[in-house]
C-alpha cells in the first residue's frame, strides 16, 4: 500500500464547497495523509524540515487546490520555493523525491471549452501547469495528469459535487492501492476524464 500525502491549500475554506467536499471524501482513508498548508502556517512561516519528512515518509504527493489566477494559492508556490531546496530536492546527484509520484487536484471556475486555444482563457490546464511538470522532472518525480473539476462558477448541481468527491475517492485510493494503469493515465488529459479507462480491474 502507498502512503499518499495530500498538500491542501485553500486560503477561505469555511467559504469553499468543491475542495471541501473533495476533501471531505478523501479525509479517512487508510494511508492517507492530509496537510492543510494554510491552517499550518496561516502566517506562510512553513517548517521546511517538517514538510521535507512529510514528502519522504510518502511515495505519492498530491496538491489540492482551487485555480487562482491560472495557478495555485500562493502558499504552495511559497512551498515550492522554501521545500525543494537544492541539495535536497534537486542538484548535486541528489534528489531526495525520485521516483515518487505527483499529481493536482485542482478546481477551475471556468468551463473546459474555456480552456483551449479558441476559448476565453487561451490556454490549456496542462500548458498552464507545466511548470510543475518541469518541477516534477528536474526533481526526478514522476508526472501524473491533474484530476480537474471544471465548472464552478456555474455552480455545480450537489449531484455533480458529488459525483467528483467519489471520483476523487476512487483516484485516490487506487494510487494508493497500484490499482491505477500509469500507462494509461499518461494518455489522459485528466485522470478523472474517465476513471473506468485507468484503474485496474479487481
Ligand atoms: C482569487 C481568485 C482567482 C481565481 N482564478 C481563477 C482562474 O484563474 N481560473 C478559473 O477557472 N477560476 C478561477 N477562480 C475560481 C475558483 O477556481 C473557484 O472559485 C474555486 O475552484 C471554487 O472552489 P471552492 O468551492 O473550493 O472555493 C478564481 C477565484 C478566486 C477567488
Amino acid at each position: 500500500m502507498k502512503k499518499i500525502l495530500i498538500n491542501f491549500a485553500h486560503p477561505a475554506v469555511s467559504r469553499s464547497r468543491i475542495n471541501h467536499a473533495l476533501r471531505a471524501a478523501v479525509e479517512n482513508i487508510e494511508g492517507v495523509t492530509i496537510n492543510d498548508l494554510y491552517a499550518n502556517y496561516p502566517d506562510f512561516l512553513i517548517d521546511v524540515k517538517r514538510e521535507q519528512a512529510l514528502c519522504m515518509s510518502h511515495d505519492i504527493i498530491v496538491f489540492q487546490h482551487p485555480f487562482y489566477w491560472y495557478q495555485t494559492p500562493a502558499i504552495m508556490k511559497e512551498w515550492l520555493d522554501l521545500v525543494l531546496e537544492h541539495g535536497w530536492a534537486y542538484g548535486s546527484g541528489i534528489n531526495v523525491l525520485e521516483g515518487k509520484y505527483f499529481m493536482q487536484a485542482i478546481t477551475a471556475g471556468g468551463d473546459k471549452g474555456t480552456y483551449q486555444r479558441e476559448g476565453l482563457n487561451y490556454f490549456t490546464i496542462g500548458e498552464l501547469i507545466s511548470p510543475y511538470r518541469a518541477m516534477v522532472n528536474l526533481c526526478k518525480m514522476n508526472w501524473l495528469p491533474p484530476f480537474v473539476v471544471h465548472g464552478i462558477h456555474r455552480g455545480l448541481p450537489e449531484d455533480e459535487v458529488t459525483f467528483h468527491a467519489e471520483n476523487y475517492r476512487r483516484a485516490i485510493i487506487a494510487l494508493r492501492d497500484g490499482m491505477c494503469d500509469m500507462e494509461k493515465a499518461l494518455c489522459e488529459e485528466y485522470i478523472n476524464r474517465d476513471l473506468d479507462q485507468v484503474i485496474r480491474r479487481g
